[in-house]
């Protein structure tokens, strides 16, 4: 689908880089030529991570913890340094677990919105301040869900977290377009991972149910939203800004229409309900 060097000359940083999605987003970037930066906590995974990937392309990565606005600038210059700039700023980094909100404690709130929004203001603010001092263009892509928009129960820390990341998106992209920055947003539906999944999916049967309703009858593949994101990051996209793009194989939207629930019925009552109304 994309021309090989889609991506080359591009400087893209990628929080969260080392695991999962941001992995797989890096990936698929250096295939397309992309020079690429990965952040995390933990540095072992990055370091493994940049082995693995390394042999397409350079791989720099730094660990870093987002909620600490001191690393966010250390890496950014490091990065400067290492490339020269940064072109492309992906904030994928972020935590998440299930619990009745009752029985959280205000620090478990913390460790959230710190990680997924103040985590994400922070990159975002100083990119964002060097790309304006500097005269350059740049591009921020966010990693959101689908319930930012909607909210969901049991995971309402990373419902309102998101929430301000997809608002931060829109506000930013209002605000810095004058500079020729652009700021998009994805919001995945349930893409299997092992950071997610095994925070996320307590039982095997709330993972059968979970593929039930989604129209497409199945979760979602890396390497799609890989490829998602890197149209959005790549000039094919230049006059995108200020968007949320649902990848989620129609999960929302059947949870939004009142009357999917009529997928439940079979043939045979439909049949029968025809029937009678000829009659
Ligand atoms: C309730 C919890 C908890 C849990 C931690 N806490 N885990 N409360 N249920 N499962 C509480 C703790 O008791 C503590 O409060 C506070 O949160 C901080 O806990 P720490 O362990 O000190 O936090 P920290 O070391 O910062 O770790 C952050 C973390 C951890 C989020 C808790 O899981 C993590 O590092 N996650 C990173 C990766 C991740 O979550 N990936 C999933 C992304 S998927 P007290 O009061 O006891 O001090 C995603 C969207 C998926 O985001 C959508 C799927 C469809
Ligand atoms: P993941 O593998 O657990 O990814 C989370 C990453 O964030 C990890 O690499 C983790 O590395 C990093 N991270 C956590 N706290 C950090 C901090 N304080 N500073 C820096 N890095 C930190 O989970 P994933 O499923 O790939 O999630 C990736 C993104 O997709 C997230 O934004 C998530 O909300 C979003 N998403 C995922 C799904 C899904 O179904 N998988 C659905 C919707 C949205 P360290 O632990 O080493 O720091």
């Amino acid at each position: 689908m994309f021309e090989q060097d889609l991506l080359a000359g591009k400087v893209v940083l990628i929080t969260g880089g080392g695991t999962g999605l941001g992995r797989a987003m890096g990936e698929r970037f250096l295939e397309l030529g992309a020079k690429l930066a990965i952040a995390g906590r933990r540095a072992e995974v990055l370091a493994q991570t940049a082995n693995e990937l390394g042999a397409l392309n350079e791989v720099f990565f730094q660990a870093t913890d987002v909620r600490r606005p001191d690393q966010v600038e250390s890496l950014l210059d490091a990065v400067a340094e290492r490339f020269g700039r940064l072109n492309v700023l992906v904030n994928n980094a972020a935590g998440n677990f299930v619990s009745p909100t009752e029985r959280l404690s205000h620090r478990a709130f913390d460790a959230i919105i710190g990680i997924v929004l103040h985590g994400t203001v922070y990159c975002t603010l100083e990119q964002g301040k060097r790309w304006i001092k500097s005269h350059q263009p740049g591009v921020v892509l966010n990693i959101a869900t689908t319930y930012a928009q909607s909210g969901s129960g049991y995971v309402v820390p990373s419902a309102v977290a998101k929430a301000g990341v997809v608002s931060l998106t829109k506000s930013l992209a209002a605000e810095w377009g004058k500079y020729g920055i652009r700021l998009n947003a994805i919001a995945p539906g349930p893409f299997p991972t092992e950071g997610a999944w095994s925070r996320l999916m307590p039982t095997p049967e709330l993972k059968r149910k979970l593929t039930g309703r989604i129209p497409l009858g199945r979760v979602g593949e890396h390497r799609e939203l890989a490829n998602l994101a890197s149209y959005l990051i790549s000039d094919y996209a230049a006059y995108i800004t200020g968007d949320v793009i649902t990848i989620d194989g129609g999960e929302s939207v059947w949870n939004a229409g009142e009357f999917n629930i009529l997928d439940e019925l079979s043939q045979d009552v439909w049949d029968a309900l025809e029937r009678a109304r000829q009659r």
